[in-house]
């Protein structure tokens, strides 16, 4: 009886699940050149990068201040990742983007590696600056980023 119910439920799933990726699919026209057109129009530009971006570098300062030093690694490893995606979708802000990394984010590194929160928190502040000379280099002044007063992540900052 349960495994009937059971059968009969995961059908009524994959029945939803078809009908729903059908349903989403309806939306893409056109020739397959313009399909990828317009999934390329949707991937993300840096606006929707920063904000995992800026997600990212709040929760990477307060795992290292907690000492969860893997966090913080990892958190700097995924700020590299989402960047190459603006990168990728806006070409033009490749150059400063990567100059960026290279100036503050390899450094940031470096402090990680060595769990050396004296350095990770002078680079960090840095860093920080940095972010708003970017803003303010490129007409966006008024995006002037702080840091929060906790961190943004639900996960543990303790080693
Ligand atoms: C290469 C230049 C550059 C760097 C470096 C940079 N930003 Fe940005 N950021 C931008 C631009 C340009 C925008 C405006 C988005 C757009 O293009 O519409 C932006 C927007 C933002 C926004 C607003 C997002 C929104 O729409 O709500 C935040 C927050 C942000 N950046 C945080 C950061 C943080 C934190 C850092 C550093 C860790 C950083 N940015 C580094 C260029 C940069």
């Amino acid at each position: 009886m349960l495994t009937l119910r059971k059968t009969l439920i995961t059908a009524g799933c994959l029945m939803a699940v078809a009908s729903f990726s059908h349903a989403g699919s309806d939306w893409l026209t056109g020739t397959p050149t313009e399909q990828l057109k317009t999934l390329a129009e949707l991937q993300p530009g840096v606006g929707t990068v920063m904000i995992e971006y800026s997600h990212r570098f709040a929760t990477m300062y307060y795992a290292a201040k907690g000492g969860n030093w893997g966090m913080a690694d990892y958190q700097l490893k995924e700020m590299r990742e989402i960047q190459e995606v603006g990168e990728t979708t806006r070409p033009a802000r490749a150059p400063m983007l990567k100059s960026f990394e290279s100036s503050y984010l390899d450094t940031l590194a470096a402090a990680i590696k060595v769990k050396d929160w004296k350095k990770f928190n002078t680079t960090f502040h840095a860093t920080l600056e940095g972010c708003n000379g970017c803003h303010t280099a490129n007409g966006f002044g008024f995006i002037k980023y702080e840091l929060p007063k906790s961190s943004p992540s639900p996960t543990s900052n303790k080693p």
